[in-house]
């Protein structure tokens, strides 16, 4: 049972830089990312928020709520927010981190991530198939109990 969450700016994807981001919708990738579960047999639930403290309380309850494992998208908090890295250092689930994008071949200030470090992973520059890879790889996972 995974948890996918998109943060800041992601409910604009299709509007926002669609030469950076694609023409696809936050819906069309959330439609796709529950199609990716039905495949893994893992049911998914996608949330997005454009605020930080939302994305927390998501994250602080994730493993009363039954989840195994997070895929996130924190957007632009993966720079800069230690409340962020801190929610998910502070829970036991296992969390990759999935970005859209090459942050690596953008802006210096999109190399530097303060959550990687506290995830099991990060997946980087491959689209929307970030998101079904760090699924793939979170049903892999033992759960937590
Ligand atoms: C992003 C990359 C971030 O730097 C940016 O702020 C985003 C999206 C990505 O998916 O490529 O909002 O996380």
């Amino acid at each position: 049972m995974l948890l996918v969450l998109n943060g800041p700016n992601l409910n604009r994807l299709g509007l926002r830089e669609p030469q950076v981001y694609g023409s696809l919708t936050l819906e069309d990738l959330e439609r796709q990312c529950e199609a990716w579960g039905a495949e893994l047999s893992e049911s998914v639930t996608c949330r997005q928020s454009n605020f930080e403290g939302q994305l927390l309380e998501w994250i602080h309850e994730a493993q009363e709520q039954g989840f195994t494992g997070i895929v996130i998208n924190p957007g632009a908090l993966t720079h800069y927010s230690y409340a962020l890295r801190d929610a998910i250092a502070g829970q036991p689930l296992p969390v990759v981190e999935v970005h859209i994008s090459n942050v690596d071949a953008r802006e210096e200030f999109r190399h530097r991530s303060v959550t990687a470090a506290v995830c099991h992973g990060k997946i980087s520059g491959l689209g929307f198939l970030g998101y079904r890879l760090a699924m793939e790889y979170l049903t892999e996972q033992v759960p937590v109990t």
